[in-house]
């Protein structure tokens, strides 16, 4: 085929698709859809199912944290349901031609994307269940859209378990944060300072802002529902519910007039790996996100040692 005619078919397959997604259709056939959306799709998922790889390095660093034996499964169960998230997500990925082997496991570790807190290492206990309800709460609510919004259909159906399981380490989280604010004086202190420490992660979890977002096509092609702000917004109110309820102190105040949570940060500031700390001071969202990209002390050596599959020796 001449590439003009391969143009005018792939233009008619595009208009064919978006009046099918406009008409609120669901597409179950990989072949129904047009270049420019695979391509959507593609990116979607190869970063999902990456970055999952990429809990399993960070989970394993609360391990020797763990106090007693029921703290070492729950951390293990936790990693064992992120390498099925990897899983389930990865295959997908490869439906729409991503090599996720290569990519987890032979690429150039430069290229292995993540959110920036799964580089630094959880320093005790108490910082990982409060991870587990600041930050799988983050995750739940990025994934529960593609459950709930995506037009691939069987995106939507690889989810299920995925957030299932999301949303049970959110609770894990959720409880053992209250049982630590109401422990001792050490353990709500050690609360505190983690609580100070995710907080800003998750108000940085969502991405830039709609108007600055590079991948404003989830959208329009319906891969997503919920654009970058609504998901910060529904995070930031269920969060602040739960911190207030605990009674912590976090960077958010509560607007008589729109009954709603505002952040009191500043928005975006920068995250200092080494020293557990954030500067306090605005920065852009370019400089914010070219800062993340040089990853934390974790990388390269948490990626080195996971190909070298030494896992299981480390583990127990
Ligand atoms: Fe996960
Ligand atoms: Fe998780």
């Amino acid at each position: 085929m001449s590439s003009d005619a391969q143009t005018t078919r792939d233009d008619a397959v595009e208009a064919a698709m978006l009046a099918r997604l406009e008409a609120g259709e669901m597409f179950e056939d990989i072949d129904e859809l047009s270049p420019r959306y695979k391509e959507i799709l593609r990116q979607t998922a190869e970063i999902a199912s990456i970055s999952e790889v990429s809990v399993l390095t960070w989970a394993c660093t609360a391990y020797p944290t763990a106090p007693d034996i029921g703290a070492k499964i729950a951390v293990c169960a936790t990693i064992l349901d992120e390498v099925g998230h990897a899983y389930h997500q990865g295959i997908l990925a490869e439906q729409f031609g991503v090599d996720v082997h290569s990519r987890a496991f032979k690429d150039d570790i430069k290229f292995i994307w993540t959110w920036p807190i799964m580089e630094v290492p959880i320093r005790n206990y108490i910082e990982f269940v409060v991870m587990q309800s600041m930050l799988d709460r983050a995750g739940l609510h990025w994934t529960k859209d593609l459950e709930l919004h995506c037009s691939y259909a069987p995106y939507r159906r690889t989810l299920r378990k995925v957030n299932f399981e999301e949303g049970f380490h959110m609770r894990h989280g959720n409880f053992w944060t209250e049982f630590y604010w109401n422990h001792s004086e050490e353990t709500r202190a050690m609360v505190q300072r983690s609580i100070d420490w995710i907080f800003p992660f998750g108000v940085m979890w969502f991405g830039k802002p709609d108007n600055l977002k590079t991948r404003p096509e989830q959208l329009k092609y319906k891969v997503r529902g919920w654009g970058n702000d609504f998901m910060r917004e529904k995070w930031l109110q269920s969060s602040c519910a739960f911190l207030k309820k605990l009674g912590a102190d976090f960077p958010a105040e509560f607007d008589e007039e729109t009954k709603k949570w505002r952040i009191t940060m500043p928005y975006p500031m920068k995250y200092d790996a080494e020293n557990y700390a954030w500067s306090q001071e605005q920065c852009t969202h370019d400089e914010y996100w070219q800062h993340s990209r040089k990853g934390g002390p974790m990388r390269p050596g948490a990626y080195e040692r996971l190909r070298r599959e030494e896992w299981g020796d480390k583990l127990w």
